[in-house]
């Protein structure tokens, strides 16, 4: 199944053009990987108001099933991307950002310290990773046998029952 989607970078220093963005260039050369596509990227400041307008408008766009934002679920005061991306969505996704920590505390107890959220609006995924390019990729990692799924059932794909048969090939 062919996916479009999109990949914002939240950090005030990229955005600023202060340190490279790693994160959102590694993030679009493993999904390009998969054989999707990449349809959006941008760099933006850990600014709720910003945050929340992009997220919004990229989702209601319809031209994406998923949305993947890497920074700003830490602690640090600036780190408010979990709460732009709570006040966007419409319904709460647990069981992905469940998966990640579980995997992820496998890895490193720092695991503990995201905040990530997903969620759906409307018929988009979004889906908050940490901001090392490392951190990222291995989040995604986790979800990604699941995305092609996910996205039939949002799009009410008749084809999306398969997928409650199939293992989790995520094809
Ligand atoms: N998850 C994985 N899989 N690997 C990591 O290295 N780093 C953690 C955590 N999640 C990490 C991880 C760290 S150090 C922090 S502070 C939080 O993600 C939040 O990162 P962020 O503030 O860059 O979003």
């Amino acid at each position: 199944m062919k996916l479009t989607l999109a990949i914002l970078t939240i950090s005030d220093r990229s955005s600023r053009g202060e340190r490279e963005d790693l994160s959102g260039p590694a993030l679009v050369d493993r999904v390009r990987e998969e054989g999707w596509e990449v349809g959006q990227t941008d760099i933006v400041p850990d600014d709720f108001p910003t945050i929340q307008a992009t997220l919004s408008r990229w989702a209601d766009s319809g031209q994406f099933g998923v949305i993947l934002t890497t920074g700003g679920t830490g602690f640090t005061p600036r780190d408010i991307t979990p709460e732009a991306t709570q006040a966007v969505i419409d319904r709460p996704a647990p069981g992905l950002v469940e998966a990640m920590r579980a995997k992820s505390l496998t890895i490193t107890p720092h695991a503990m310290l995201s905040r990530a959220v997903a969620g759906i609006r409307k018929q988009t995924l979004i889906i908050n990773f940490p901001g090392s390019p490392k951190a990222a990729l291995e989040n995604l990692e986790v979800v990604l046998p699941v995305l092609p799924h996910a996205v039939r059932l949002l799009e009410n794909d008749p084809r999306a029952e398969e997928g409650h048969r199939m293992p989790v090939d995520g094809k």
